[in-house]
């Protein structure tokens, strides 16, 4: 038993520590000090993991921060939390389902109608773990949450963000975007009999409207970004199941928090000097090179003609 102990317990015990304080000290942290009073910032998916601490961080930066939730009870608990943490009574919870366009557009009708600006919009609602279960509106439920009203929600909002000096949009994407081969944007809505590739499949095309819209918004003083925030102990992993639930589960340890997941969400939405990164892809506070998966700019133009019939825009919501 001694014999075990040492030999195998004890070395992997230690590497796990090391392990652990190489991650922590690799871990990207934004530093800056950028002040958000006076501006308007919109999170979605801000009831849990790193969508609760971007709120937190901006409602402690001194904005006016519209909570974009899934469930009002939970969006008025998270807001209450965010006042007694920062003081800061500020918060505003909007009732919004990404898995519904009509909630999409009431969501961005009520923000258009009550604010007069718009700086910051961070997409960070998502889902994972979830297989070829369909929405009202018939499209695969991860591809429509992550992928397709993240798409219609920034149109729907650019008007605003468009009339609001340096505005930018945040889209929390994964690296899981970089093994998404041959994306075939006549089949979005296919279901490849594995949950995990659509979830690729969610956050590649998030990454390409992201390179996308820098382009269409060069002569704006409008930015965006697209993010990995790492590998990060939220509820997201609750929907895995089979073999990656026990994979999840002793890689836990290893994950980072999500304070820590939210640093490069943050740091895309306030740092100063990171304007002429438009469209690039932040990991760890730090632009990255563009994935091989992302760099096709017709797949990029073709992506957004089919977004566009698939979320429904309209000519007259068109502002680029
Ligand atoms: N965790 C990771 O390792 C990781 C890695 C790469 C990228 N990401 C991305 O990071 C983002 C945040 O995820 P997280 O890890 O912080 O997970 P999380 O704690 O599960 O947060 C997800 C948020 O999205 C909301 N949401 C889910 N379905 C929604 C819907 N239909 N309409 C509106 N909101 C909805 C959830 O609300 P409810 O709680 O009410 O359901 C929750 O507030 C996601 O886009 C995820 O894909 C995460």
């Amino acid at each position: 038993m001694a014999n075990f102990l040492l030999t195998i317990v004890l070395p992997v015990f230690v590497i796990s520590v090391l392990v652990k304080i190489y991650l922590k000290l690799i871990a990207g942290w934004c530093k800056c000090k950028t002040c958000l009073v006076g501006k308007t910032v919109i999170v979605t998916g801000p009831t849990s993991g790193m969508g609760y601490e971007t709120a937190l961080d901006f409602a402690q930066r001194g904005a006016r921060v519209i909570l974009g939730c899934l469930d009002k009870r939970e969006g008025e608990e998270t807001k209450l939390k965010i006042i007694n943490e920062t003081g800061n009574a500020n918060i505003i919870v909007k009732p919004l389902d990404m898995a519904s366009f009509d909630s999409v557009r009431a969501f961005a009708r009520d923000v258009n109608a009550s604010e007069d600006h718009l700086d910051i919009l961070v997409n960070n609602a998502g889902v994972a773990g979830i297989g070829d279960r369909l929405t009202q509106d018939g499209h695969l439920y991860t591809m429509q949450v992550n992928y397709f009203s993240a798409f219609l929600l920034t149109n729907l909002l650019l008007g605003l963000l468009k009339k609001t000096k340096n505005s930018r949009i945040v889209n929390v994407a994964s690296v899981v975007a970089k093994y998404e081969y041959h994306l075939d944007c006549t089949r979005l809505d296919h279901y490849p009999g594995n949950y995990q590739k659509v979830y690729s499949r969610s956050k590649l095309c998030l990454l390409l409207f992201t390179i996308e819209l820098a382009k269409r918004l060069q002569s704006t003083t409008v930015t965006i970004y697209s993010v990995h925030p790492g590998v990060v102990s939220t509820h997201l992993f609750e929907n895995v199941h089979g073999f990656g639930k026990y994979l999840v589960a002793l890689g836990r340890v290893f994950f980072k928090t999500s304070e820590e997941g939210a640093q490069t969400i943050i740091h895309c939405a306030v740092s100063k000097g990171i304007e002429g990164d438009s469209g690039g892809h932040f990991v760890d506070c730090r632009k990255v090179p563009r994935y091989e998966t992302a760099k096709d700019g017709a797949l990029m133009e073709k992506l957004w003609v089919v977004s566009e019939e698939i979320v429904h825009l309209r000519p007259e919501e068109v502002v680029i």
